[in-house]
């Protein structure tokens, strides 16, 4: 039965019987032509991964987000912009006020795959205390079980005030905040 299984295999395959008898038994390896990745070093990789995000309405944070990401490594830079054109006086009024009631502001969709990445980095300026709009509106879309970096730009470099709000609602979220970071503005 067992050389009846070898000739059916060999004719089909179009493989020698001496070869495919080595292979059996483990005495050479069969080639493969499709190099794929192993599944846990998939996820190693994904895991390694970093995406950074930005809003800048000034570009001190988009100055200070394409510096550090260079230091960090980051794989992927990407710039989050809101629908609404803001004016001056528009973020100077209710700007601020909808940063401090933690409002979310529409923002242009992300051509970007979460899942990819493990870590998430945010850059986002401080208005009244608390982080832009669009810093709402980003947390939403990240996914469970990510690492993610903050990075808070102002000028007087202090933003203890909403800190731990906007950790918490990240955390709510699923995901994990392992970097807290002020930077003034310089
Ligand atoms: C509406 C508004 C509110 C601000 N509130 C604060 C604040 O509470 N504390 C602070 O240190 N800086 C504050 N700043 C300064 C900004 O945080 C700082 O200039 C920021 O880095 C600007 O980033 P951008 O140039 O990328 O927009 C405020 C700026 C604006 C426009």
């Amino acid at each position: 039965m067992i050389w009846g299984f070898y000739r059916f295999f060999t004719k089909c395959s179009g493989m020698n019987m001496t070869r495919c008898f080595q292979i059996g038994c483990g005495i050479i390896k069969q080639k493969n032509n499709t190099t794929k990745t192993p599944k846990t070093q998939r996820r190693v990789k994904t895991k390694m991964k970093k995406l950074a995000l930005y809003y800048s309405f000034d570009a001190h944070t988009k100055r200070i987000a394409h510096e550090k990401s260079k230091d960090l490594k980051v794989d992927l830079l990407l710039e989050i912009k809101e629908l609404k054109q803001r004016t001056k006086f528009n973020v100077m009024t209710s700007g601020a006020i909808e940063a401090i009631r933690m409002k979310k502001s529409e923002i242009e969709s992300l051509d970007v795959n979460f899942d990819d990445y493990g870590t998430i980095i945010i850059f986002m300026p401080l208005w009244g205390g608390s982080p832009a709009p669009a810093m709402n509106s980003v947390i939403e879309l990240i996914p469970k079980g990510k690492e993610v970096e903050l990075y808070i730009t102002s000028e007087k470099g202090d933003s203890a005030r909403s800190a731990d709000n906007t950790s918490n609602e990240i955390q709510k979220r699923g995901s994990l905040v392992t970097k807290y970071v002020d930077l003034k503005i310089g």
